[in-house]
């Protein structure tokens, strides 16, 4: 038998050896994310030991108080150094990390979160002029610490940093699984790791309605399978953020992705019907009735019970993918629409946000919503959430530059969806407002900046990390770092160190993969299970759920495809190397280890499938991923004997390659456009 792990072992000591490589190339010179606006490295390395100290000085707050603590705490977990002195009060030029903040920041979109580092021979000083400044420079601190032989050291360092934009956000969806309060306590730290300061929480949609309404309790009882947030638990989350800096924004979807507010109140419904929560993914008709006034009157008291619970200036009331088939149906809202001059239901629409972007100025809120709330009355300061494009096969940021010229503040979603499982470097490289595209000072001012959404139709609490993290952490850099900040290689490089990182604020993206190829292993060793899992990616876009029907709100989320990521690090590690190889680049690596052992790995995923047969799935997977690895052996072969296939060798090859690029499990084969190549170089040679 092969000896899997000796092989396995190789190959990752290879995928660093080449990252190593990459880092030569480095467009940055310290492995941060986001990258500080200013670095500037010099010789020398001031070594962390047990007398290392902090003090906080300058205006008290207990945000940067209770940071500080934090900050600590990290430091010697990261380290495991024991150190004595902890914070020191009131000594400022006796403490090794001078923190310094001159104000108690707000929590709202534009506060000043700039800071600036020193490190020298005489210690760290961290400068601020508030306490969020200084709480996202503590973060870079924490980042910096590095290792060499003789112990943990920061390199000397001067670093001038604030956001490139004002908006950086993060949207949630515990509609479609709930996702509990914990789980969002952890992402909230994540996000404030990354320098993330927005997280926007859809509260409702078809499959649950997640806000505790004590005014409407409908809304839970029947609106929900149990499962919503409290009203305590909602300001523990906004007192939570607050603390991080990072500002909360409720969204209530309406008056389509109604489903669950029906199901609680039908009679505030388009159709004369009763409703039931949907269970599946898609686009549903249930729509709320914009000419019934006791809509106005419901939603006014809700919004008036939502708005005690979140302090900020931002509400979000959807707007989005409302088909109006229900409006279309109905005699009584047909007759509306033609007693008041309405010509469509865009402008039907349109009169039902206007009506309340008026109800939430009464509580001094800015109506936000998704792009299809865009009318022409509609007033300038409402904020518009550019999206489509994100799958449909609209322009990108079409809508974003729309209402920025038209005077809108807006943000930009398309591009950061990153349940679509599409790769970091998709994302990476889309910019809200790049230099290069024709945009006017009154644009650019008006574009705040964007959100990654992580819609949960196919996410359960164990795996909603592993689908945000750690390509969250890249799309931050592109919302905080400047634009130039944008070297692919460089970035995988930093994500890779900074997934690791991450794992110190307990998210679970590494662990959660693991444990469920440790459950489908069913006992067995778990090594050719992670080889493979690391050649694949899910399946993307919405190809994964055809029609939204394969799965639903109760089917098992823990699958091979959920232990799957969306760049599969095999398999780019492997691809690099072929490109390596065939450009006649130095130092590249020998191709041949991962493909024997690839080759080999089937017979033994076979042993693990006999005992779970959840895994069976995967057999025609295994299968070809092996068959491939034996294709690309083959190939090197032949390219590295000068000798020459039969065209019927070349006809065998190509259909070995279109068959492993089926799905398996619902998850790729990413080597593919490897082996292609080596095929592709080899039928070049021979003609
Ligand atoms: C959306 O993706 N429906 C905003």
């Amino acid at each position: 038998m092969i000896d899997m792990r000796n092989i396995y072992r190789q190959y990752i000591f290879s995928i660093l050896f080449s990252l190593v490589i990459v880092a030569a190339h480095a467009q940055t010179a310290l492995p941060l994310m986001p990258y500080p606006k200013e670095v500037q490295l010099s010789e020398g390395k001031l070594y962390l030991t047990e007398e290392t100290s902090l003090s906080i000085n300058g205006k008290y707050s207990d945000r940067l108080s209770k940071e500080g603590t934090q900050f600590l705490r990290q430091l010697v977990e990261q380290t495991g150094l024991f150190i004595n002195q902890s914070k020191v009060v009131g000594a400022i030029d006796q403490a090794t990390i001078q923190v310094q903040s001159l104000a108690v920041g707000q929590v709202e979109i534009g506060e000043d979160e700039s800071y600036t580092i020193q490190i020298d021979q005489s210690g760290v000083k961290l400068n601020a002029s508030n306490d969020i400044g200084a709480s996202r420079g503590l973060m870079t601190l924490l980042q910096l610490v590095q290792a060499d032989s003789k112990g943990y050291y920061w390199p000397h360092v001067a670093i001038d940093d604030e956001p490139r934009f004002r908006w950086r956000g993060m949207m949630i969806d515990p509609s479609r699984h709930f996702l509990p309060v914990t789980d969002l306590k952890r992402n909230i730290d994540a996000m404030a790791a990354v320098k993330l300061n927005v997280l926007h929480l859809h509260l409702s949609d078809d499959q649950g309605f997640r806000f505790e309404s004590k005014v409407f309790p409908k809304l839970n009882s029947l609106g929900t399978d149990g499962n919503y947030y409290s009203q305590e638990e909602l300001k523990d989350i906004v007192d939570y953020a607050s603390q991080k800096g990072i500002l909360i924004v409720p969204e209530i979807d309406v008056p389509g992705h109604a489903t669950a507010i029906l199901t609680a109140y039908p009679e505030l419904g388009s159709k004369d019907t009763t409703y039931v929560l949907e269970r599946f993914a898609g686009i549903f008709d249930p729509t709320l009735d914009p000419t019934n006034e006791e809509v106005y009157v419901f939603l006014d008291k809700l919004f008036a019970e939502i708005v005690t619970i979140f302090p900020g200036p931002y509400f979000n009331i959807g707007g989005d993918e409302n088909l109006g088939k229900h409006w279309n149906e109905s005699e009584h809202i047909q007759k509306f629409m033609k007693k008041n001059g309405i010509k469509s239901n865009h402008e039907l629409q349109g009169y039902f946000n206007l009506r309340l972007q008026k109800i939430l100025a009464q509580y001094e809120k800015r109506m936000m919503g998704w792009e299809e709330i865009m009318i022409d009355d509609l007033e300038k300061s409402a904020l518009i959430h550019s999206w489509k494009g994100a799958w449909e096969k609209a322009t990108p940021k079409q809508s974003l530059y729309k209402a920025a010229a038209e005077g809108y503040q807006t943000i930009l979603s398309n591009g950061y969806y990153l349940d679509l499982m599409l790769t970091t470097e998709s994302s990476y490289l889309v910019d809200p407002a790049p230099k290069a595209d024709n945009l006017s000072d009154f644009q650019r001012s008006n574009i705040l900046g964007g959100e990654i959404c992580m819609w949960s139709e196919l996410v359960i609490p164990q795996t909603l990390e592993s689908r945000l993290w750690p390509r969250a952490a890249a799309i931050a850099e592109r919302f905080w770092s400047p634009e130039e900040i944008k070297d692919v290689e460089d970035m995988y490089d930093r994500m890779d160190h900074i997934s690791l990182w991450l794992e110190n604020f307990d998210l679970k993206h590494i662990s959660e993969p693991n444990r469920i190829i440790r459950k489908l292993a069913a006992g067995h060793d778990t090594e050719p299970l992670h080889l493979l899992l690391d050649m694949v990616e899910p399946m993307k876009g919405y190809t994964r759920n055809p029609g939204g029907t394969m799965y639903n709100t109760f089917s098992p989320y823990t699958k091979w495809v959920d232990a799957a990521t969306a760049d599969a690090p095999g398999a780019r590690a492997f691809n690099n190397q072929v490109d390596c190889y065939l450009n006649s680049k130095i130092g590249c690596q020998d191709l041949k280890p991962v493909l024997e052992s690839l080759a080999e790995n089937h017979d033994q995923i076979m042993k693990i499938i006999a005992d779970s047969p959840s895994l069976q799935e995967i057999q025609s997977l295994s299968a070809n991923a092996s068959r491939v690895a034996s294709l690309a052996l083959e190939t090197l072969d032949y390219l590295e004997t000068n000798s020459k296939p039969k065209s019927k060798w070349f006809v065998d090859a190509k259909d070995i390659l279109n068959e492993a690029s089926e799905q398996g499990g619902r998850t790729e084969l990413q080597v593919i456009s490897g082996v292609s190549d080596l095929v592709t170089a080899l039928e070049g040679e021979v003609k």
